[in-house]
């Protein structure tokens, strides 16, 4: 192994390892580098062997060409190449080649050699400019190279940011809808508590006329008798109508404890049993054992219950059984919508209390779903339905630092679930 320093008329000063056993060739390769004198200094570094010119790998200054003859004492022919290839990928390689290995010399052009060079030609000039060219070649390709890599990180990086950008799009779409939807509540509860008052004293009226009338009108007058009941009626549902806004827009301070589910379900379902006898809907709940007491007004979820369970027992229509279940569990991600957005009541890892409500109903049409909350939003108006029920049982909730989630199953029907906050958190955090 010997290294020595020539010059050439080119510009650019070249470090050349010269891969060549044949001390004849090696001695003729150096003197065509030496015979370009009066230019810049070439750094020429001369291996016999393929071991050898390995062990040039990780030198400080790299190589910008390797002359390399393919049949050495240790490698023979395409392996030759392909050793050095991938020892040195960044370096311009110029095959150096006998009459017999021409068609090797081919492939590795194919495989990434920049040239070849017949070992018989006698022009010294233009095996320099080859070797220019092939360095040259090779700068470009390994400019390309990084470029292209280059591009394809910011473009991975690109992605990352149209991928957050569409994630915070979705968050603004839903905190968006949550607001109009807060909007509405709060002026739809303004003008209930408003026209419920104003309602209120003529309807207490009406219905003291009807019960006047009702004493007085004989019994055989059947036509007067059915339009007073009829009245009756009517006067009862506007009551119930000015009952439930006034829930709905109620500032009332919540009287919040520690109470357990069990006996508020209990209570609520007493409430509701007639329909279910009448409807032949079972009612099947499982609750778990040593469930944590929640901190809630016990009236106020009283009514959520019974909106949920009328709301399940209306969409089942008749027989069927609906669901009731509760669990104490740690909130994981991505399982329900919560958790993912600025002011969200829980986010994963929170400790809490969940009531599932499913039934065997039809589910809720798409074009239904998102209307849902909306106060006097009804698909059941010929029932009597007021379109009240959702909108006081999410406000309820929402005023207990709760959620609430009314989703399609996958096995049909609806699941309404309710997160609370179980007593010790609730207190912790007050
Ligand atoms: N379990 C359910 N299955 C199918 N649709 C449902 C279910 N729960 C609610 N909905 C739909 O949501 C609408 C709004 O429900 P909400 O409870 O607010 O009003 P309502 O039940 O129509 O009347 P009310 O004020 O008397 O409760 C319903 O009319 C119905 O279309
Ligand atoms: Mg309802």
């Amino acid at each position: 192994m010997q290294t020595r320093t020539f010059q050439t008329t080119e510009a650019k000063a070249l470090n050349i390892l010269l891969v060549e056993d044949n001390p004849v060739e090696q001695k003729m390769l150096e003197t065509i580098f030496t015979a370009n004198r009066g230019g810049s200094r070439n750094h020429v570094t001369s291996a016999e062997t393929l071991a050898a010119a390995l062990e040039q790998r990780g030198r400080p200054l790299a190589f910008d060409l390797i002359l390399l003859d393919l049949n050495l004492p240790d490698s023979e022919g395409f392996h030759t190449f392909e050793s050095i290839q991938s020892a040195f990928p960044e370096t311009a390689i110029v095959v150096l080649t006998g009459t017999r290995d021409e068609n090797i010399a081919m492939e590795t052009l194919r495989c990434g050699a920049q040239d070849y060079w017949g070992k018989g030609s006698l022009e010294p000039k233009l095996l320099v400019r080859v070797c220019r060219y092939a360095v040259e070649r090779k700068r470009i390709e390994i400019e390309l190279k990084h470029a292209n890599e280059q591009l394809k990180r910011h473009e991975e990086a690109l992605l990352e940011t149209l991928e957050s950008l569409k994630k915070s799009n979705e968050d603004l779409r839903a905190t968006r809808l949550q607001l109009i939807q807060a909007a509405k509540l709060e002026v739809v509860g303004r003008l209930a508590a408003g026209i419920a008052h104003e309602v209120k004293n003529p309807l207490a009226m009406i219905r003291m006329g009807v019960d006047y009338f009702f004493k007085y009108i004989p019994a055989g007058e059947k036509t007067g008798r059915f339009m007073l009941e009829s009245m009756s009626e009517a006067v009862g549902r506007a009551d119930m109508v000015i009952k439930e806004m006034l829930d709905f827009s109620s500032q009332q301070a919540l009287v919040i404890q520690p109470e357990a589910l069990a006996p508020l379900v209990e209570r609520a379902l007493f409430f509701v049993k007639h329909e279910f006898d009448k409807r032949q809907t079972h009612f099947e709940m499982q609750m778990q054992e040593n469930l944590p007491l929640a901190f809630v007004d016990k009236t106020r979820m009283e009514q959520v219950l019974i909106n949920l369970m009328t709301n399940a027992l209306q969409a089942q229509q008749s027989g069927g059984t609906i669901h009731l279940k509760t669990s104490f569990l740690e909130l994981q991600p991505g399982i329900l919508p919560v958790g993912n957005r600025r002011g969200d009541p829980f986010v994963p890892g929170d400790k809490v209390i969940r009531l599932d409500i499913e039934d065997e109903g039809p589910g809720i049409p798409a074009d239904v779903l998102g209307k849902i909350f909306d106060p006097f939003f009804t698909t059941k108006r010929a029932e009597g339905g007021t379109g009240l029920g959702l909108s006081v049982v999410k406000n309820i909730i929402e005023m207990h630092g709760g959620f609430l989630c009314i989703r399609n199953r996958s096995e049909g029907g609806v699941c309404a679930t309710v997160l609370l906050k179980p007593a010790e958190a609730a207190r912790g955090a007050a």
